[in-house]
């Protein structure tokens, strides 16, 4: 019987080697289309109006709140949609995020969405809820933090940590950094960590 000749997309179909470089072609193209405008685009690149770097205690916080994992349970992540923004607040915006290095955005919610709690509550509210979730929210089953009250902020490197976000364009002056150090010292990592929770999302009103 002689054999039928294949053509277009049987031949790419019945052929490994071809069905492998035509999908890895279509995934690179679709990919370079996709991802490499966001690198240029003014809305993803450029910082909101308003929005400053973290201040040295802010710094500290964040380092705080990636040490105890505190993203396991909490995203910084509103999303567009209405049951979203009526809960939280408008929704996160790409260019809150410029100077967040890593940002903290995650997907896992056995908490709720942290991007816009800062002035939610008053200091004493987080030293409080911090030390002991149960105090305030009886339900809760977000771990104590009892330590954070107790421990100093680490100063020694926070001049070194301020110059290398500057390095990766966080527009700190030379007095911040100069004056890292001396920010944080005496200060509690429990105050640090509240620092950092009150000025989440505070940049869009
Ligand atoms: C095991 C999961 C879990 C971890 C880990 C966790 N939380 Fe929570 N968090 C919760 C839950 C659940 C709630 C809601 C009940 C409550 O308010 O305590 C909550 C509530 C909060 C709230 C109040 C939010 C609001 O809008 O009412 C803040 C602020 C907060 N957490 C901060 C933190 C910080 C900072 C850390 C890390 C030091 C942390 N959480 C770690 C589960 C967690």
């Amino acid at each position: 019987m002689a054999s039928k000749t294949v053509s277009g997309h049987e031949k790419i179909e019945t052929s490994n080697f071809l069905m492998i470089v035509l999908v890895l072609l279509t995934v690179i193209v679709g990919g370079i289309v996709e991802i490499v405008p966001l690198f240029f685009q003014r809305s993803t690149t450029q910082p909101v109006a308003g929005l400053k770097p973290y201040t040295a205690l802010q710094v500290a916080g964040r380092d705080i709140y990636v040490r105890e994992g505190c993203y396991n349970c909490h995203s910084q992540m509103i999303r567009p949609f209405r049951a979203e923004t009526l809960r939280y607040g408008h929704y996160s915006l790409a260019g809150e995020f410029v100077y967040d290095r890593p940002f903290q955005w995650g997907s896992k919610r056995t908490g709720p969405d942290l991007q816009r709690v800062g002035g939610k509550y008053s200091d004493e509210w987080h030293r409080i809820h911090l030390t002991n979730p149960r105090d305030l929210v009886p339900e809760s089953n977000m771990p104590a933090y009892p330590w954070l009250a107790k421990s100093p902020v680490d100063a020694s490197d926070m001049g070194k940590k301020l110059s290398v976000l500057r390095t990766l364009g966080a527009p700190y002056s030379d007095e911040e950094v100069a004056g890292a150090a001396e920010a944080v010292k005496g200060k509690t990592e429990l105050e640090a960590v509240i620092a950092y929770l009150q000025v989440l999302g505070t940049s869009v009103k």
